[in-house]
Order: C-alpha cells, then sequence, then structure tokens
C-alpha cells in the first residue's frame, strides 16, 4: 500500500468523500461520521435504508467509549479481550454522534478494526469513521477490493487495496445497552469465547419478528441465484445445473459446480472463504446453489446465519 493512498483517501473523507477500506472482517464503506451529509452518502450508494444503523469505527478503544454515554465495567473488559479486533459493541450513544448514523436510535454501535490499513486510516483522518460492509444492501459482503468495485463500481472514488480479508466474516454485535450483555449478530468472535471473557450472555440474533439489528433481516447476504439448504441424499436433476457449497470434503456428484470451504473442515478456513466461494458459485449462472450447514458451535454459528440469511428471499 503506497503511502499516498491513505493521503488520498484521507483527503477524500475531509471534504465529505466516502472511501472502501479493508478490515479483518470484510471491506467497509467510510465516512466521517460527524459529516451528515457524507453518511447520507452511504445509506445511497448502498441502496441501505435509513433505519439500518451504522457501526463506528475507531483507532483505540478510548476514542470508542468516548462516543459513548456511559461505559459499563463490562465494556472495558471485553475490549481489554478482543480490541483491536472483530467485536462490535452497542452503547449509550453519545450526543455528538448525528442521528443518521444510528437511525435515531439511543445506542451507537463500535468497533476498533485491527486491519493496519484500517488503523493507518483511522490514524491519519484521526476521527471516527462510520462504516458498513461495502456491499449493495442484502447482498453478500466484500471480502476483497475487486469484490468492492465489482458491486460499486464507480460510485466509490477509492478503495483502499488490502487483499484478502484474513477472517472473512463480519465482526460479532454484542449489545450492553441494557442490564444483561445481548449477542445481536454471530460473527468472527465465537459466543464461547465472549462467553469465557463476560459469562453468561443472552442471545437475541433470531429476533426476525422485529429486528433490533437489521442485519438479523431474514434476507441478507444473498446470491443473485437462488440459494437452498442441501437435503439428505438429493442428486440434482439431469436437465439443470446446481451448484454445490459444501463445509468440508465431500464425495457428492452431479453438480456443475462444487465449492468447499475447508478441505480440513476447519470452521476459521471455511468463514474465510465462504463469501468469495458465495460469489464464484452466483458467477456461474446455475439455476440454483445448495449448501451444506456447518456444525452449530464456535464460528459455525456464524457461518449458518449467513447461509440461513442468503437462503431467505
Ligand atoms: O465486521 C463488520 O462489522 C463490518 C466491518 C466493515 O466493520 N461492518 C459491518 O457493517 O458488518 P454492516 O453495516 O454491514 O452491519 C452492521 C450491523 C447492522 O446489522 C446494524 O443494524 C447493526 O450493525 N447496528 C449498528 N448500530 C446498531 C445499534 N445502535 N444497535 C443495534 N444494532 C446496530
Ligand atoms: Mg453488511
Amino acid at each position: 500500500m503506497e503511502p499516498s493512498s491513505i493521503e488520498d483517501a484521507v483527503a477524500l473523507l475531509r471534504i465529505g468523500n466516502v472511501v472502501a477500506f479493508p478490515t479483518e472482517t470484510v471491506y467497509g464503506l467510510g465516512a466521517i461520521a460527524y459529516n451528515e451529509r457524507a453518511v447520507a452518502r452511504i445509506f445511497e450508494i448502498k441502496d441501505r435504508p435509513r433505519f439500518d444503523p451504522l457501526i463506528v469505527h475507531t483507532e483505540n478503544a478510548q476514542l470508542a467509549f468516548d462516543l459513548c454515554e456511559r461505559t459499563p465495567p463490562m465494556a472495558t473488559r471485553l475490549a481489554n479481550a478482543f480490541w483491536p479486533g472483530p467485536l462490535t459493541l452497542v452503547l449509550p450513544k453519545h450526543s455528538s454522534i448525528p442521528d443518521i448514523v444510528t437511525a435515531g436510535l439511543p445506542s451507537v454501535a463500535v468497533r476498533v478494526p485491527a486491519h493496519p490499513i484500517a488503523q493507518r486510516l483511522l490514524a491519519a483522518i484521526a476521527a471516527p469513521l462510520a462504516a458498513p460492509s461495502a456491499n449493495r444492501f442484502g447482498r453478500i459482503s466484500p471480502t476483497s477490493a475487486a469484490h468492492v468495485r465489482n458491486d460499486l463500481g464507480t460510485d466509490v472514488p477509492l478503495v483502499l487495496d488490502g487483499g484478502s480479508c484474513t477472517l472473512g466474516i463480519e465482526s460479532t454485535i454484542l449489545s450492553l445497552f441494557d442490564e444483561r450483555p445481548r449477542l445481536l449478530r454471530y460473527g468472527s468472535i465465537s459466543l464461547e469465547d465472549i462467553r469465557a471473557v463476560i459469562g453468561e450472555v443472552d442471545l437475541s440474533v433470531n429476533a426476525f419478528a422485529r429486528p433490533e439489528s437489521p442485519g438479523q433481516m431474514p434476507s441478507h447476504y444473498a446470491p443473485i441465484t437462488r440459494l437452498e439448504p442441501l437435503r439428505d441424499h438429493l442428486r440434482p436433476g439431469d436437465s439443470e445445473r446446481v451448484g454445490l457449497l459444501a463445509i468440508g470434503p465431500t464425495s457428492a456428484t452431479g453438480y456443475s459446480a462444487i465449492e468447499v470451504l475447508s478441505p480440513t473442515n476447519d470452521l476459521k478456513e471455511a468463514a474465510c472463504n465462504l463469501f468469495a466461494a458465495l460469489r464464484r458459485l452466483d458467477e456461474r449462472k446455475l439455476d440454483r446453489i445448495v449448501c451444506e450447514f456447518a456444525p452449530p458451535h464456535g464460528l459455525g454459528n456464524a457461518i449458518n446465519d449467513r447461509l440461513w440469511r442468503g437462503c431467505q428471499r
């Protein structure tokens, strides 16, 4: 990465533009959180409904907590354990954050990304960056600069290229807004790891009726091609072209394309490859894609959450 590209990004952000940048999870589409017009541009480019709030990224925990009205001791313990890294905390919002960022909620989602380019950008801009994943709303999140360019094209003036994301699945979102901690989105840090630091955590990850974290909206992470759960022992018919998204090695036959997320059944590797594999299958112009689900523990929960939502229409 040329130092000049960070400088270009800073110059664009300062005049109220948006810039795409890599994080360890997925690429983000960022704007200075205090610039309401720039933040509005993010919603426009993504076709994202205004009721879906954005995560605010800062260089370190102190700067993140400056954006919050209160920070319970649990927040500090989690920050010490997981920041910089793929954990997003939802906390009571400071009045300085514009309503457009939080969709009018009394809370703000904050995260300190670990990716060196995200870190350098945040240090250079010296301001919090509101940034959702850099994809059109409801579609597959981008894990490379090419994914961002394919999705958003010339709508984004600059994409900082940091190669492929090392984790490949979004941050885990945990709300500390109320007395009891609540998981709002499965992500790159497992629930087991969070419980090891703070003990019991309530689950709000399946609140489809009235989503509180709109990433909870049922249809999300969706390819253009129809995605369906794999049903046992059903071979595709001869007249259709079907793709298979397998978690580990498979002996399945009859498919026009097969993506194996991890040849060694490693959930970390599977998570890392998930979105790119789904995109490759989507490009094959198949009649449909069927997917296996991961074992429901550790990162398997985050993988299954994305697959399940990708299956909704
Ligand atoms: O890994 C990530 O978190 C990536 C990178 C770019 O940091 N970002 C990301 O942002 O996944 P996005 O916008 O695609 O997903 C953010 C989720 C949304 O589902 C949103 O509803 C939720 O965070 N969210 C944001 N602010 C919230 C709040 N105050 N309360 C509850 N949920 C919130
Ligand atoms: Mg997203």
